[in-house]
């Protein structure tokens, strides 16, 4: 039985994996410029963020109907599940479907309906958080807060993504501050690619309660000690560091530190179907090169279910922060 945790960082169309995209392209008549999933598998050599992003938009493009974005999520719980999360916040970028001709909507009502009947068939407990792009415009966002009015019952949060370089947090400030009015939970993108004065900017300018990624928090001793002191989550995806080549190696990475430095790390899959592994699979590389004790591993499992917006239901976080403490390793 794999380690109970929560999946927080998590986008949803970074589930595709290629055999579906192939069965989406051909329902939807939509041409890929890829002859097989061999094929388009080899295009998955990243130099950087940027290089994975342009893929990552060219393949949304079979993404077209409810039935589509339903298969998608489902698909998706059903692996997660597998490894073990019992809990997931999952990203969508509505901004990438709109400007296809592709409906709130469709995305929304596709997504929820994967998402609606989660627990009684994945036992997963599902949150839907919606980013905007970092690298459209500030009325963009705007725009796009506006078109999902409709759908705020569904959705519990804001998050920031896409080209992270010369797309301040700032830009958003009004867009952030509408959706705390809202009262939509707020989270970022920041420190993944950018300098740590994202972070920083993000927590003062846009009031985020999470960090995502984050990393480069470590360039800045007096961040650390603030994102210590303020017990502000961080959602790492150490496999998608490797790939996008923010880390070296898996063994380079600064996990191991920042847990030591007292950080509240969580361990997620970001674009699992691109990065090579979902939420147990960074889990058991971490264990396997970082040499992980269990007692790591464990605290790594408690930080996610306390850093999930789980405050709508306590009694939730409550089991699943005793299946945690239960969990025997090996067993
Ligand atoms: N970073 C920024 N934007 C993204 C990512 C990421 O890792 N994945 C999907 N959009
Ligand atoms: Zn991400």
């Amino acid at each position: 039985m794999p380690l109970p945790k929560a999946e927080l960082h998590l986008h949803i169309e970074g589930t595709l994996e290629p055999e579906l995209a192939f069965e989406l392209a051909a329902r939807n008549g939509v041409p890929l410029p890829y002859a097989d999933t061999g094929e388009l598998r080899e295009a998955y050599r990243f130099e950087d963020l940027q290089s994975f992003l342009n893929l990552y938009y060219e393949l949304m493009a079979v993404l077209r109907t409810e039935r589509d974005f339903e298969e998608l999520a489902d698909a998706y719980l059903a692996r997660a599940a597998a490894q073990g999360v019992r809990h997931a916040e999952i990203f969508f970028d509505p901004q990438a479907h709109l400007s296809r001709g592709v409906a709130m909507g469709t995305v929304v009502e596709g997504l929820w309906r994967a998402l609606g009947r989660s627990e009684e068939r994945h036992g997963v407990s599902t949150r839907l958080i919606m980013c905007f792009l970092r690298d459209e415009s500030a009325e963009s966002a705007l725009e796009t807060l506006e078109a999902a009015k409709p759908y705020l019952d569904r959705i519990t949060g804001v998050g920031l993504d896409s080209a992270e370089v010369g797309h301040p947090p700032v830009k958003f400030r009004e867009v952030y501050e509408t959706a705390a009015a809202l009262g939509l939970r707020r989270v970022a993108h920041a420190g993944e690619e950018g300098p740590p004065e994202y972070i920083t900017e993000a927590l003062d300018v846009l009031g985020i309660e999470r960090v995502d990624h984050g990393l480069r928090c470590m360039e800045d001793p007096a961040l650390v000690e603030r994102l210590v002191r303020d017990r502000v989550p961080l959602t790492l995806c150490p496999l998608s560091n490797v790939r996008l080549r923010t880390v070296d190696t898996l063994a380079d990475h600064p996990l191991p530190a920042m847990l030591d430095a007292g950080l509240l790390c969580t361990v997620n899959s970001d674009d699992p179907a691109y990065f090579g592994g979902y939420a147990g699979d960074n889990f058991d590389a971490l264990r396997e090169t970082l040499f992980l004790d269990e007692k790591r591993l464990r605290e790594l499992a408690r930080n996610s279910f306390l850093a999930s917006f789980l405050e709508d239901d306590e009694e939730l976080r409550a089991r699943y922060l005793a299946e945690v403490e239960a969990y025997e390793f090996g067993a």
